[in-house]
Formats: structure tokens, C-alpha cells, sequence
């Protein structure tokens, strides 16, 4: 497998990372992974692998700035041989790996790994990797190597908030069936890490944004929305989050891995998806006017009835994220993340 490494760093040295403990006040079964290996604590080597359970969005960003970083090595996985080439042109080392498939050899590397991001989404029964290569990932990671895992998950487990603000300690009552399966998924991946001795960093994203995808993009690309867009268009609130600052919160959690805390991973401004929409228009308009048409972002539902309550209102707080990991968003309102991406893009009308 190919293997990135620089020599940089701005990240803690393996030392100073450490594993958490559980108590068993969360009602956990027995720990099955072997006390003397984690006791011994510590990695035998200083060398860092941060391995990426699926190459997604947010993943290759993560490689990238990983590799920047230096003194890491990166190690992933995709579903295609297509897309796993590409990674490789990046300077990445990538295995294809498909959580349906039973020959799972792919994942021998992750005894090498010191950090696992988990991107995987869940299918509607819960975590499919968990489901079917539970023992595999058990004995792969059970030693003294892992130090930090994070598992990506999604604001959807709250539900309907009627508009409240929403912490993580706010009731999870999800209404769809892909937020039904994230909280099963949590609850898999918290089991796993429980087993392993090693706490996991259950981050809650909102709508991921940036380079690439975001109403820009959709916008550029003359799109039209989905029924789903057009439903979260309606919303008045919607959380999101650019992928810098889910980078950033990456970063916090290495330097300071929590002992289990969940974390929402949102800016500060619940915005509509039409006003973000008609801002976009708006900086697209400055940048090349005239090249696209004028639309009214307001009618994004597809309905005339503004007053309509849309289900899964929720404001998401992200005080703990601040407060606890001490991060300071690049991006606290989706104004700047979208200017910072029409800043880098080239022109697309030529
Ligand atoms: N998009 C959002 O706004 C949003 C919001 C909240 C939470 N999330 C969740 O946050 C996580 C990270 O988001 P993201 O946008 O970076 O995700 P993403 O780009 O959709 O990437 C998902 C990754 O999972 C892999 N994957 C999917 N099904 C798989 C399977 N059956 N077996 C093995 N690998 C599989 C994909 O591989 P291939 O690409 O090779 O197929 C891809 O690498 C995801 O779990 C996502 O669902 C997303």
C-alpha cells in the first residue's frame, strides 16, 4: 500500500496522546480487549497513522492537510477501483473496501492504525461495517496502537426540535429513517470503542459545505433542486458547517481527545437554504454578471405558503465545541465560507 509521510508537524507528538478509560456507568458490556495491552498504553512506535474509513468529502480534505501537516501517515479506503486510482494520484494509499463484501483482507492495515476517522454512512438496519466485520475491526484494533477514534455522524438524530436550539444533551428523537440508523450507528461505534478500551469522538455534523459543493456549485452547475433541496429549502433554520472547520474540530479532538463527549459540529448561523441560495446568486452576480438567471430563492419549497412548518426545525448549538475544544471557526457564518470558495473559483463560463 502506498504510503504518505512528511516530516512537519503541527500536531502533538504520539506520547502526548493518550487513551481514555471507560467507567462502566454507561452500562457497557464487560471490556473484551486485552487490559494489559491497553495498560501498557502508548503507541510501541511515534510514528502516527490516521487510517480513513471511507475517502468521502470531508476525508480526502482531511488527507490533504494531514499530509501538509506531515509526520503522518495516511491510509483509506473507497468503494472503487475507478476512484481508489484517482486517490492514488493524490498521493494517497487507498484500499477498496465495501462494508457489503465478506472478503475483507483490505483491512489488514488498520492494525497499523494509531487514529481511525470513521465517514461510512449507516444503511437503514444501523452500521453496516460494524454489523458484519464487528470481530475483524476488534482484532485489528484491539493493541496498544489506537489512540483516537472519531466517528462522523449527522445533527438528523435530533429531529424535530420545533426551532429550539438543540445541545447534545437534547432528547435524540429522530423522524427519518437515515437519523434512526446514525443513532443506532452511534451506538454501535460508542460499543466498539467501549471493547476497545478507547474513547470515541462522536462528532454531529450539519450540512457539509465547501470547495466543490455548496450552493455556489449547485447554483453554477444550473441545477435544478431535488424534491429533497426543495423541502430543506423551506426550512427556516438549517445547520451546517464548512469543511474547514470540521478539519479544525478534527485537529481540536487529537490535541485533546474527550472521554466519550459528543460534539456538534455546526457554525453559528442556522441559516435558510434560501437565503443562502440568494446570497450565492448574489456573489456569483458580483463576480460574473449576467450569466446567470435571475431567481427568486423564496419559492425554493415550491409551495407559496412562506409560513408553512417544515419538519426537522432545529437550531444547533455548537457551544460545546467552542467551550470544551476550544475551536475557533474559520467560517462561523455560511456569508464567509461562501466567499472564501468563490474567492479560489476559477471561471466557469469559459
Ligand atoms: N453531506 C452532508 O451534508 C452530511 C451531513 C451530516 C453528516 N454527514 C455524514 O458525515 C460523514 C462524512 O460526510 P462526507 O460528506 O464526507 O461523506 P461522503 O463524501 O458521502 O463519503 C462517504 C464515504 O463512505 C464510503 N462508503 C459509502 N458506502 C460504503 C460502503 N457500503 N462500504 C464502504 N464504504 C462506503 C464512500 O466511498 P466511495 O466514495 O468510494 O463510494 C465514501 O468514501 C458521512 O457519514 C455522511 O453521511 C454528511
Amino acid at each position: 500500500m502506498q504510503i504518505c509521510s512528511m516530516s512537519v508537524s503541527s500536531f502533538p507528538s504520539a506520547p502526548q496522546l493518550f487513551r481514555v478509560r471507560h467507567g462502566n456507568s454507561l452500562g457497557f458490556p464487560k471490556v473484551t480487549c486485552n487490559e494489559k495491552e491497553i495498560l501498557g498504553g502508548g503507541s510501541k512506535n511515534n510514528n502516527r497513522t490516521m487510517f480513513l474509513l471511507g475517502f468521502g468529502y470531508v476525508a480526502q480534505f482531511f488527507a490533504k492537510e494531514l499530509i501538509k501537516d506531515g509526520n503522518w501517515k495516511v491510509l483509506g479506503t473507497c468503494t472503487s477501483t475507478t476512484k481508489k486510482k484517482k486517490l492514488e494520484e493524490m498521493g494517497l494509499g487507498v484500499q477498496v473496501f465495501n462494508s457489503s463484501d465478506n472478503e475483507v483482507s483490505c483491512l489488514n492495515s488498520l492494525t497499523d492504525a494509531t487514529h481511525l476517522l470513521v465517514s461510512i454512512p449507516p444503511i437503514t438496519s444501523g452500521d453496516q461495517v460494524l454489523d458484519r466485520h464487528w470481530n475483524l475491526l476488534q482484532s485489528k484494533l484491539c493493541n496498544e496502537n489506537l489512540q483516537w477514534l472519531c466517528y462522523l455522524s449527522s445533527t438528523g438524530v435530533y429531529g424535530d426540535c420545533g426551532g429550539a436550539w438543540a445541545d447534545e444533551d437534547y432528547l435524540t428523537k429522530p423522524m427519518s429513517d437515515s437519523g434512526k440508523a446514525r443513532l443506532v450507528a452511534e451506538k454501535q461505534w460508542l460499543n466498539l470503542g467501549h471493547d476497545l478500551g478507547v474513547s470515541v469522538q462522536l462528532f454531529r455534523l450539519g450540512g457539509i459545505y465547501g470547495p466543490g459543493r455548496s450552493a455556489l456549485d449547485t447554483i453554477l452547475k444550473q441545477r435544478s433542486l431535488t424534491d429533497s433541496q426543495r423541502l430543506r429549502g423551506a426550512r427556516q433554520y438549517t445547520s451546517r458547517v464548512h469543511v474547514a472547520d470540521i478539519c479544525e474540530a478534527l485537529r481540536a479532538s487529537i490535541r485533546k481527545p474527550s472521554s466519550g463527549r459528543i460534539y456538534n459540529i455546526v457554525d453559528d448561523d442556522p441559516a435558510s437554504r434560501a437565503e443562502v441560495f440568494a446570497f450565492a446568486h448574489t456573489l456569483i452576480e458580483k463576480k460574473w454578471p449576467g450569466q446567470i438567471k435571475t431567481r427568486n430563492y423564496s419559492d425554493m419549497s415550491g409551495s407559496n405558503n412562506q409560513a408553512q412548518v417544515q419538519p426537522g426545525q432545529k437550531r444547533v448549538s455548537n457551544a460545546r465545541l467552542k467551550n470544551e475544544l476550544g475551536v475557533q471557526l474559520f467560517h462561523p457564518t455560511y456569508r464567509s465560507g461562501l466567499e472564501s470558495i468563490i474567492k479560489s473559483m476559477e471561471n466557469p463560463f469559459h
